[in-house]
C-alpha cells in the first residue's frame, strides 16, 4: 500500500492526507468565507477582520451626502459601494476619475476630506462624521492652487 510502504517518497505518503484536506476545504470554502461567527471566533478583533463582516455603524457624509460606513474599511470602498460616480475631476479637462488601484499607486482616488485636498481615499480608513468632498480639480494648499 502507498501509505505504509517505506520506501515511498514523502511527498506521496502524504498524498491521501492532501487530497483529504483539499476535498474538505473546498466542501467548506462557502461557510468558510460567509459565516460570520467563524470568522468572529477565529479573528476576533485583530487587524485581519474582513470588513464585508461587520455592520455599517458609521455615518461619513461625501458632499453632504450620509453614506452608512462599516469600521476599518477605505473611504473609497465606502464610496464605491454607495455607488459614487466621481471621486475627482482632471485638473486640465475636468473629467471624472474614480478608484483604479486600490493601493496607493495611481492616485485616482483623491478626495477633499475635511477641507484638505489631494488625500488618498483608498489608503484613508472612515471615521464617524467625516466630511468628504469631490476635488475638483487640482487640490489646494493653504490657499496655493498646485
Ligand atoms: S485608487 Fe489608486 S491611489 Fe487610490
Amino acid at each position: 500500500m502507498l501509505i505504509d510502504n517505506p520506501s515511498t517518497p514523502l511527498p506521496r505518503r502524504f498524498l491521501p492526507c492532501l487530497t483529504f484536506a483539499r476535498r474538505l476545504f473546498v466542501q467548506n470554502l462557502e461557510r468558510l468565507f460567509n459565516d460570520n461567527a467563524l470568522w468572529g471566533d477565529f479573528l476576533g478583533d485583530g487587524m485581519f477582520v474582513p470588513v464585508g463582516v461587520t455592520q455599517a455603524t458609521l455615518t461619513v457624509y461625501f458632499d453632504g451626502q450620509p453614506i452608512a460606513a462599516r469600521q476599518g474599511e477605505t473611504i473609497a470602498s465606502c464610496l464605491l459601494r454607495a455607488g459614487v460616480e466621481k471621486f475627482r475631476t482632471t485638473p486640465v479637462s475636468g473629467s471624472p476619475r474614480l478608484p483604479f488601484c486600490m493601493i496607493g499607486h495611481c492616485f485616482e482616488c483623491v478626495v477633499e476630506i475635511e477641507g484638505i485636498g489631494g488625500r488618498q481615499a483608498c489608503l484613508s480608513l472612515v471615521e464617524e462624521g467625516m466630511h468628504i468632498r469631490t476635488q475638483l480639480g487640482a487640490a489646494e494648499l493653504q490657499g496655493i492652487k498646485l
